[in-house]
């Protein structure tokens, strides 16, 4: 019988030793062994099978580390699961394992911010040149295409736009011109988006979000191909880029209630879109209308929406709509997403970081909220008494 990954997920990592429900927490630095045989034969193990969690000194990683990769794996259906102390440092992962001096990449315009920082200005001063393409316009990115570009990378949705793309097609033009491919899935997670099995041949979580989901620990992933994964494997040593093992433990405790609680971020997020959708100064920027190009390209690929959502609102006055924020009383105002909790920012798109392909009026104006686990009559009562700001 084989279980589905529900089920897998509250019964793996069990501690088999001790009997405990969960595994421990091995915490460690060096790792000793009774003999110099012995070490030589751990390290022997580790170069026959990379991905087998063979380890002699703690910077590779414990069990913990280890129990986490297996988990993620299974949910990604990748070869392997790279760890990193940061969702960013698994995005910086990605592009520095497979780009040098002289390449090119191209990035969908609407990345997070500091993507795009990281892309256009940082790599610049590593002579790596990055193009920029349209979301909506796929032959932005096609024309784009030189002998030297190295890497597609795709953010989907987009950052605060909540552009959504056709990943299918992105991969083909890909595979076509024998160009590698890296999506961050931040927003879907594996859970309702497999970009491996699609074809990518990375795909970038922040662990800090969705898969801890109680706002208190950060951490990446970075699942590959075999295809990718020595030449991510290389860099990952190289830049010891790893996550520490009492990290790795809260984001493992935390996924086990990852499908309970996306199933209800997206019914939640779902009621206060029924209920958004009401008002014609707001236009929702969230699989929500069935006709819009937006819903057929989630459709087409996702099996389900997280809780985050952008809200597009007309309105004369700027001020006014961060009154309508910050009178908000349920939902907090801060970056981070993906815990329990609801969240409300009024974002100045047009700053930051020069996007291309932007289109926003000059009375439009984007608040990105994040629906959490709350009631969500409560939510939607809260917004209720507070669009009274909007002018
Ligand atoms: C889409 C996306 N990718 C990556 C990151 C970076 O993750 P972290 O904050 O864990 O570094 C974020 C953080 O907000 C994000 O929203």
């Amino acid at each position: 019988m084989s279980n589905s990954f529900k089920t897998f997920l509250k019964h793996t990592a069990k501690d088999f030793h001790n009997q405990s429900v969960n595994p421990p927490i091995v915490r460690a630095s060096t790792i000793v062994f009774k003999s110099m045989q012995d070490i030589r034969k751990m390290q022997n193990k580790a170069k026959k099978n990379p991905t087998g969690g063979h380890f002699d000194y703690g910077r590779q990683g414990t069990s913990t580390t280890h129990i986490l990769q297996q988990i993620l794996s299974k949910l990604e259906e990748s070869y392997f699961t790279f760890l990193t102390p940061t969702g960013f440092g698994s995005v910086f992962l990605a592009i520095f394992s497979v780009t040098r001096p002289g390449d090119e990449i191209i990035v969908s315009d609407p990345v997070y911010s500091p993507t795009r920082l990281l892309s256009q200005d940082f790599l610049k001063e590593f002579y790596i040149k990055t193009k920029f393409y349209d979301p909506h316009d796929l032959k932005t990115l096609e024309k784009s295409i030189t002998k030297k570009t190295k890497l597609i990378f795709v953010e989907n949705p987009g950052s605060n736009t909540f552009d959504f793309q056709d990943l299918g097609k992105i991969i083909s033009i890909a595979k076509k011109h024998k160009i590698l491919t890296a999506i961050d899935n931040t927003w879907g997670t594996p859970y309702f988006l497999k970009p491996i099995k699609l074809g990518f041949d990375m795909s970038i979580v922040s662990a800090t979000k969705y898969y801890s989901g109680h706002s208190d620990v950060m951490g990446g992933s970075l699942a590959v191909n075999k295809k990718v994964f020595a030449k991510v494997k290389a860099a990952e040593r190289i830049t010891g880029l790893r996550l520490g093992p009492d990290d790795a433990y809260l984001i493992t405790r935390g996924l086990r209630t990852l499908d309970v609680r996306l199933d209800r971020h997206r019914e939640n997020a779902k009621k206060v879109s029924e209920f958004l959708s009401k008002f014609k100064n707001i236009k929702l920027l969230y699989p929500y209308k069935k006709d819009s190009y937006n819903f057929r390209m989630w459709k087409k690929y996702y099996s389900g929406a997280s809780g985050l959502m952008g809200i597009k609102i007309k309105a004369k006055s700027e001020k006014s709509v961060v009154k309508f924020v910050n009178n908000l009383k349920l939902f907090g105002h801060g970056y981070s997403w993906g815990g329990f909790e609801s969240l409300a920012l009024h974002q100045n798109v047009r700053e930051q970081g020069n996007r291309k392909y932007l289109k926003l009026a000059k009375n439009e104006h984007i608040v990105r909220l994040h629906i959490g686990l709350e009631d969500p009559s409560d939510l939607i009562a809260d917004i209720k008494q507070s669009l009274k700001h909007l002018k």
